[in-house]
């Protein structure tokens, strides 16, 4: 029977969003319909609500969440009802271009569910990034749902499914930070925090904290920033060299998503340095770089989308870090909300007083 359960949902730009009766159709073959205990909000959320992912209103938003398998669809043999899981927008086909080169990180055909839940007026909704899980229930396809440790509470576990694992992956798998290495991170809010705390397990000798919020350099101290800077207070290039022996660092993370951020980043590398852009920019974004700068240092400027990486390998490893007290995910939880709560959580992190709002079901 297709069920009907409560959604976040984003009709049109700008507009704030609104709970609707949403309907949850049976899983069909490949399928799965998972029972929401906890998503994060998460910056891309509101950069679909902004409208600046794409037009494909109406969206059914979050994806960063944890719950439990409800039912499955014909021919699902890995996962069961019961199971515990992460939603993961990536998962592989194994058969494109990319999946057969080994490369299933930059997957071209990544499984999604494929019949549309909808409004109760039959509207097909747009889940965002696949996942629409700021609902009761969701339905995706079985391969985005990862197995993980259920002794990692939903409010935690659900955050790797997203931020967590893009800021920890731009650093620790596209930027390969290593033991050693100096590093800069542009903005610290739940994917800048990851990447921070990802550089300091890795064993990076100093991890420059950027931002323009004087409460999000405490919160990245935490994560293991060593050193922070107040973009607002002086040029941030400047302060990176200067504590780097006048260097820049070996990686530098733009977790921000904005041009003078990205150029700001760019500058503050080392030579042969790294740059990983991991903050989503806008379409009518533009950057321009010094070509000297940009022959002359070498090095590699890289995007990394969901920090390369692949989640049946890298959700499992994630809880488990968090589980031996390795990976503080509590500490990116900065309060719990219903689902009515996404408004005020927009709003929230907006004016920087949260790192993660995670809404609970
Ligand atoms: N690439 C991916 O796969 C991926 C995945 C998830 C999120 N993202 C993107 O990563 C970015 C960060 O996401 P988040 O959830 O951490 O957002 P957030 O809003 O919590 O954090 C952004 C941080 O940037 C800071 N900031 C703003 N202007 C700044 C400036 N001029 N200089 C320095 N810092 C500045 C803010 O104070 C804030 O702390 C977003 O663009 C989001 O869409 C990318
Ligand atoms: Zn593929
Ligand atoms: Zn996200």
């Amino acid at each position: 029977m297709p069920q009907q359960v409560r959604a976040v949902v984003a009709r049109a730009v700008g507009e704030p969003v609104t709970i609707e009766a949403v309907n949850v159709p049976d899983p069909g073959p490949g399928e799965a319909v998972v029972a929401v205990k906890a998503c994060g909000v998460c910056h891309t959320d509101l950069h679909y609500r902004e409208g600046g992912i794409n037009d494909g209103f109406p969206f059914l938003l979050g994806h960063e969440a944890a719950g439990f398998v409800e039912s499955v669809g014909e021919g699902v043999s890995d996962l069961s009802p019961g199971d515990y899981v992460v939603l993961a927008w990536r998962a592989p086909c194994g058969r494109c271009r990319s999946c057969r080169r080994g490369r299933p990180w930059y997957c071209f055909d990544s499984a999604n569910a494929s019949q549309p839940m909808t409004l109760a007026d039959g509207t097909p909704l747009s889940p965002a990034l696949g996942i629409g899980a700021f609902a009761d229930k969701t339905l995706v396809a079985a391969a985005q749902a990862v197995k993980v440790d259920p002794r990692a509470r939903p409010e935690a576990a659900g955050l790797v499914g997203c931020g967590i694992m893009a800021g920890f992956g731009a650093a620790a798998i596209t930027g390969g930070v290593g033991r050693g290495d100096t590093v800069a991170v542009f903005g610290c809010g739940g994917v800048g925090d990851a990447a921070i705390a990802a550089a300091s397990l890795a064993g990076a000798r100093t991890i420059v904290a950027v931002d323009v919020d004087g409460r999000k350099l405490e919160w990245a101290r935490r994560f293991g920033a060593t050193h922070v800077v107040d973009a607002s207070a002086g040029d941030p290039v400047e302060a990176v060299r200067g504590l780097t022996g006048g260097f820049g660092a070996d990686v530098v993370i733009e977790a921000v998503g904005r041009p003078d951020t990205y150029r700001q980043a760019f500058l503050a590398r080392d030579h042969a340095g790294t740059l990983v852009q991991v903050g989503v920019p806008t379409p009518e974004m533009t950057v321009e770089l010094p070509l000297v700068e940009l022959f002359g240092r070498g090095g590699a400027l890289k995007a990394s989308w969901y920090g390369d990486c692949l989640p049946t390998r890298d959700f499992p490893a994630l809880i488990e870090l968090y589980l031996a007290g390795r990976l503080d995910l509590d500490g990116f939880v900065s309060e719990t909300i219903g689902l009515d709560g996404v408004e005020e959580a927009f709003a929230r992190m907006r004016r920087g007083e949260v790192l993660r709002s995670v809404v609970v079901l």
